[in-house]
């Protein structure tokens, strides 16, 4: 993990967050690649959850939602983790992460005093903020702590307008913000997060088909973005880990360089979230199924997804140091259509009209990809420079060009090289992009 930590803020992937003031903790910025990825997962997630099918619509609610809404959903009595104090060391932990063998003797994990730990007090995770200048209680918000409510709340709405006929989802992409008691591992636990999640809404009795399905939709989905389906597996919830809305709930985890952790969750959220808020709404939320003439409220499967933690997932999958004959090179296996930069162009050498010919190149790739221009250095190392950012492929221009208008183009994994007409880039890119 510390390597990627380092290659992320070496090649300007991720930064901790207000570095220059000594850092906030647990919290991240995403540097000039780092944004290009995130943003190319987004666009997968939404391209195959929703673009792709004709019953899924998208919404993006606010940040800031009526603080009933957090009531009604459990969370301001039910979002809590137990944590404990060490008196001796001051160090904090949560109690459910705190081996047997600790918790028997109350013993400090850290400092080892025996009988150091406080009694568990339940935490709310969830920030809270005031909204208009009065600093009241009755002015109190919260900074989501998950996107989900935004369509329950919502899920009428979407409705009314769309037409949707149950079985349906609503997907969003979000920033979630949770006050963790044990952030860390980089960004795979932070305060300030994004999750992708997709609730469907189904027939009561459909729920455990569709649960079924789910599962399986979104395990495969990982192997559209190129993640060693080796390292992938389930891993079911056992009645006390179940969260409060949770009927069941499967993690698929992946194997981190820290173990087995969850990557996403799929749960079967039952009818509890539209219940509760009906019942604290005072509203109707009940669908009426025009066939069969019945009135019912649907059950809520979810899939949720964390993109950094996705993010986080192609890196480390990604990441190996490859011996060579001469040399080690550092390489980021990523799927091209997750990398940052598609394309890197380089004229060979800086004279005979290479950098012209390759700047226009790059210029005319830029309309379709996001593409790097380099000219200086062997071009040897702008290879190496490219393998480490992840870029896919790398476009030189030569002397040959200059006479017959082709270019080589070399593949990041294998190392091979083609040669090509330069006006056939643009395709050959695209060709082993989606291929
Ligand atoms: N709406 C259900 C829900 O939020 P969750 O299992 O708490 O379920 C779903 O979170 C996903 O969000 C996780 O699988 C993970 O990818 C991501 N996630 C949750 N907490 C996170 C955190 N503190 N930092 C980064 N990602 C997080």
């Amino acid at each position: 993990m510390d390597k990627i930590v380092s290659l992320c803020k070496r090649r300007g992937f991720i930064f901790q967050s207000s570095a220059i003031y000594g850092k906030l903790n647990a919290c991240y910025d995403y540097g000039p690649l780092g944004v290009e990825m995130k943003r190319n997962i987004k666009e997968i997630w939404w391209r195959s959850m929703v673009q792709e099918r004709s019953n899924i619509v998208g919404l993006d609610a606010a940040i800031l939602m009526h603080p009933k809404v957090w009531e009604a959903s459990g969370h301001v009595t039910g979002f809590t983790d137990p944590l404990v104090d060490c008196r001796q060391c001051k160090m904090r932990f949560r109690e459910d992460e705190i081996e047997e063998k600790f918790l028997e003797k109350r013993q400090c994990p850290r400092c080892g005093t025996v009988g150091s730990l406080t009694e568990a007090r339940q935490f709310n995770l969830m920030f809270k903020t005031n909204m208009g200048p009065v600093e009241e209680k009755s002015s109190t918000v919260y900074l989501r702590p998950e996107t989900a409510q935004g369509i329950y709340v919502n899920y009428k709405n979407v409705i009314d307008s769309s037409r949707l006929k149950i079985p349906f989802g609503i997907a969003q992409i979000g920033k979630a913000f949770r006050n963790e008691i044990t952030p860390g591992n980089f960004i795979f636990r932070t305060r300030e997060f994004e999750q992708a999640e997709m609730q469907f809404f189904v027939r009561p009795g459909d729920d455990e088909k569709f649960f079924e399905e789910w599962k399986e939709v979104r395990m495969n989905w990982y192997s559209r973005i190129g993640i060693n389906k080796e390292k992938l597996r389930f891993h079911e919830h056992a009645s006390d880990e179940l969260a409060h809305y949770a009927k069941a709930a499967f993690d698929i985890e992946y194997k981190y360089p820290i173990g087995w952790k969850e990557l996403e969750g799929i749960h079967n959220r039952t009818d509890f979230d539209l219940s509760r808020h009906q019942e604290h709404s005072g509203k109707d939320l009940t669908y009426f199924d025009d066939a069969a003439r019945e009135r019912f409220l649907p059950y809520i499967i979810e899939t949720s997804s964390g993109m950094d933690r996705i993010l986080l997932t192609c890196l480390v999958d990604g990441y190996e140091e490859e011996k060579l004959e001469k040399e080690t090179r550092t390489v980021l296996r990523l799927d091209p259509k997750v990398a940052p930069v598609k394309a890197a162009v380089f004229p060979l050498v800086k004279r005979d009209g290479m950098p012209e010919y390759a700047k226009k190149l790059e210029k005319d790739l830029r309309k379709s990809f996001m593409v790097f221009y380099d000219e200086s250095g062997a071009v040897g190392r702008r290879y190496r420079r490219q393998d480490e950012a992840g870029t896919p492929f790398c476009i030189t221009v030569d002397s040959q060009t200059l006479e017959d208008d082709t270019v080589t183009i070399r593949e990041r994994d294998s190392m091979k090289q083609i040669r090509i007409p330069s006006n056939g880039v643009r395709d050959e890119l695209r060709k082993k992009m989606w291929e």
